[in-house]
């Protein structure tokens, strides 16, 4: 047909759910060439991961998959498992969102390394282990015959990346998917992982396909863009017409939804400030000492901030900067080692208001954490999880708990709540959000 290594033409998933059937990716075509980098664009829930999934042929048996997916010419949906296997790693390999799932914790990395490689190579151990070492220098792991022997707890999150593309790039694939691959790392350690896919793609001609929702991730490495919405393709070309003269309404939608710094400042020249309303949410010289290993050490140093109604306070800083820890203690999670919070204008915890009204202020400030997964209750259906159904209150004697504050109720986490016995359901972001706005507070707390 043509030079592309990747054909997908007319590719429609649908699940069956209890609910009827999903149609998650309706008829789309794509292409990936030798050596680019294709980044699949599009919001969340438009069938991006779907379709990566499709191809490496690891969706759930409730899908149904029709069209054609081809790799150098060969379909790949007839294959049998087996085959396919064969295929995954040697082939197209992939790197996912949390390299820390994707690693096993309890070994080493250079036998991870070196597993995926006697997975599809005929040669000895030693050697094996040889090529793994050259590979962790090729994704720029300083001393690596050294840090070949480390286990994944002992690296960092950008370093655990690495050794991910590392494994991926071992029996050089033709082709690496690469869904969300920076989405949870730092902004710094982003920019890092990107320049690495680029530079491996340019070095080593493997493909790279990009799944994103991060149009500033296109801009920087991708060769061309393929925008999907709702399950369909809407468009697709080489980054620059795409970002700078994109055909679809669509795809103009989504870059005006990327923030430029001109942008934000022309909104904070429009709107002058005339009076400063109360904050909804001061902290004055908060200051947080965990203890490690015995020792104290300061996480949060004399920090002074205030929130107005209606306000959005970006809190930015590298990972391990406090930002947490800032949220946490503002919720009362943790202890302040000194200074106050105020909040809605009554001063809480120490030498401020306790008890039931403590409880009243603490129960207008909702929150919403990294991961919806793990902040909403997988047993109960969306629409019954609410803080508020939530019967147990805040009981100021109970003893400070590890990462729970004095005088919160076991059952902070609702879910933990045993009042309650709900029934399944699959969740989203937007529902995490949605829970935290059903208590009635004006003031959200949103780590990352
Ligand atoms: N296992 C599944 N069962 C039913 N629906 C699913 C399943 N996985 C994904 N979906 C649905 O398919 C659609 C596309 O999802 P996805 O590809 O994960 O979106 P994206 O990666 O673009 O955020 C969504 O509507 C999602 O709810
Ligand atoms: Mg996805």
């Amino acid at each position: 047909m043509s030079d592309a290594l990747l054909s997908v033409s007319d590719l429609k998933v649908t699940f069956r759910t209890e609910d009827g059937s999903v149609e998650a990716v309706k008829g789309i075509d794509l292409e990936v060439r030798p050596g680019e980098v294709l980044a699949l664009v599009g919001e969340s829930g438009s069938g991006k991961s779907v379709t990566a999934m499709a191809i490496l042929k690891l969706l759930p048996r409730t899908a149904t998959v029709t069209g054609s997916i081809s790799l150098a010419g060969r379909e790949l949906l007839p294959l049998a498992e087996a085959e396919m296997n064969a295929v995954r790693g040697a082939e197209i390999s992939m790197v996912f969102q949390e390299p820390m799932t994707a690693l096993n914790p309890s070994m080493r990395i250079g036998d991870q390394i070196t597993e995926a490689i006697l997975n599809h190579r005929d040669i000895s151990k030693a050697e094996a282990w040889k090529r793994a070492v050259e590979m962790l220098q090729r994704v720029g792991i300083p001393d690596p015959a050294r840090r070949a022997k480390s286990y994944p707890h002992e690296l960092s999150g950008g370093q655990r990346q690495r050794v991910v593309i590392a494994i991926a790039l071992a029996c050089e694939p033709q082709l690496i998917i690469a869904d969300e691959p920076t989405t949870a790392l730092d902004v710094t350690v982003q920019a890092e992982i990107l320049d690495l896919i680029r530079r491996l793609a340019a070095e080593s001609g493997t493909a790279f396909l990009l799944v994103t929702h991060n149009m500033g991730v296109v801009a920087d490495i991708a060769d061309r863009v393929a925008v999907m919405f709702r399950g369909t393709m809407v468009e697709v070309g080489d980054t620059r017409t795409v970002l700078t003269a994109p055909r679809e309404a669509y795809t103009k939608k989504l870059l005006s939804a990327v923030p430029s710094l001109p942008d934000i400042a022309t909104v904070i020249e429009r709107e002058p400030e005339t009076e400063v309303p109360a904050a909804v949410l001061e902290l004055d010289a908060a200051s947080v000492t965990y203890r490690r290993g015995g020792r104290p050490f300061l996480a949060l140093d004399g920090v002074s901030l205030a929130i107005a109604p209606g306000e959005i306070v970006g809190l930015v800083g590298e990972s391990g900067s406090g930002k947490s820890t800032l949220g946490r203690a503002a919720l009362g999670l943790l202890p302040l080692s000194s200074g106050s919070i105020t909040l809605f204008g009554e001063k809480v915890g120490r030498g401020g208001v306790s008890g039931r009204r403590e409880r009243a202020l603490r129960g207008r400030v909702g929150a919403i954490f990294q991961d919806p997964g793990s902040s909403l209750d997988p047993r109960m259906t969306v629409g019954r999880r609410s803080p508020s159904r939530c019967s147990c209150s805040v009981d100021a004697s109970r003893p400070p708990r590890p990462g729970v504050g004095p005088g919160w109720p076991s059952c902070w986490t609702p879910w933990n709540c045993r009042r309650t016995t709900p029934p399944a359901t699959r969740t989203s972001s937007r529902e995490a959000s949605a829970s935290a706005l059903a208590s009635p507070g004006r003031s959200r707390w949103s780590p990352s």
